[in-house]
């Protein structure tokens, strides 16, 4: 038996949300997965990151496989797989792709042996995986994603905003990892740096669900993580600014970075003004991106 699972690239934190707000987009990484008896993997892929993804025991779509055979006490009856994925998802970037592999994972295991576990268990299987849910909820659950984690349990609520939007994500040619992104940030944060993002964050998430334009705009800054960034993703607040005179309601760091991510109202038409000067005002700090434009 062979299934095939296709899983949404995402953008976490969406501003002010760090680690608990996230968005799924579309763009896609597909997955064929058979599990066999004998052990030995066969692991072939197509797309973005094809020449950097290992294809052996550090797989993350095999071990994330693995963590849920162990899970269900399958992982005796079936010890190897036959694993093809085509990406799409740009590798590093900040758009998820680690978290699609093990959402992919996961899901297609749970498919082959009849799906023992439901979209919650997988999400906090996926959350152990990951050390962070804002990826891997979206994925799983599709729209905006609002979660809280509590002593390592993790609940989270999905929704579709009321205005349709475009995403303009400029992809600059450089990979920045998680963990250092994570590195540069501090340990503890003033208080008013807090009480700051937690009006932002709510507002973000009043915006979106009673589909106010005004409130989008203000729930979009963040105090918490992207000032520190900043100094790895030259010409950072440059992008923002020229996205939004470009129209879009606002920029922010796509997870931990290096994507830039403008949301833009769909009936402003702006999308393309948006993604040109987001590129104009990389290229003025040397940097090399692309646009990607998704919904
Ligand atoms: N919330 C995580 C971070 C997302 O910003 O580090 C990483 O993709």
């Amino acid at each position: 038996k062979c299934v095939r699972v296709r899983v949404p690239g995402t953008s976490a934190n969406c501003g002010p949300g760090f680690d608990c707000l996230g968005l799924a987009c579309t763009v896609y990484n597909d997955l064929e997965l058979r599990l066999t008896r004998e052990p030995g993997l066969s692991i072939t892929m197509t797309g973005e990151g094809a020449t950097n993804i290992p294809c052996d025991n550090r797989n993350i779509v095999w071990r994330s496989a693995q963590y849920l055979l162990e899970k269900a006490g399958k992982d005796k009856e079936y010890r190897g797989a036959v694993i093809h994925m085509e990406n799409r998802v740009p590798l590093s970037r900040g758009l998820g792709s680690s978290a699609t592999a093990i959402v992919a994972g996961l899901t297609a295991a749970n498919a082959l042996i009849g799906n023992p576990f439901n979209r919650r268990e997988i999400l906090q299987f996926a959350t152990n995986i990951e050390g962070h849910p804002d990826n891997v909820a979206p994925a799983i659950f599709g729209g905006f994603t609002v979660n809280a984690v509590t002593n390592g349990r993790v609940d989270c609520f999905s929704f579709l905003p009321r205005f349709r939007m475009k995403f303009v994500v400029a992809v600059p040619n450089f990979p920045l990892s998680t963990r250092m992104a994570r590195k540069v940030l501090p340990t503890e944060v003033p208080m008013k740096d807090a009480i700051f993002n937690i009006g932002r964050a709510s507002m973000l998430v009043a915006a979106l669900t009673r589909g106010n334009e005004r409130y989008l705009r203000l729930g979009l800054d963040d105090a918490l993580h992207q000032p520190y960034r900043a100094e790895l993703i030259p010409g950072m607040y440059d992008v923002f600014k020229a996205a939004r005179r470009a129209g879009a309601a606002g920029a922010t760091l796509s997870g931990a970075g290096p994507c830039l991510i403008a949301y833009v109202l769909e009936r402003r038409h702006a999308e393309e003004a948006v993604g040109k000067a987001m590129l104009e005002a990389f290229r003025k700090h040397d940097v090399d991106a692309r646009i990607l434009t998704l919904d």
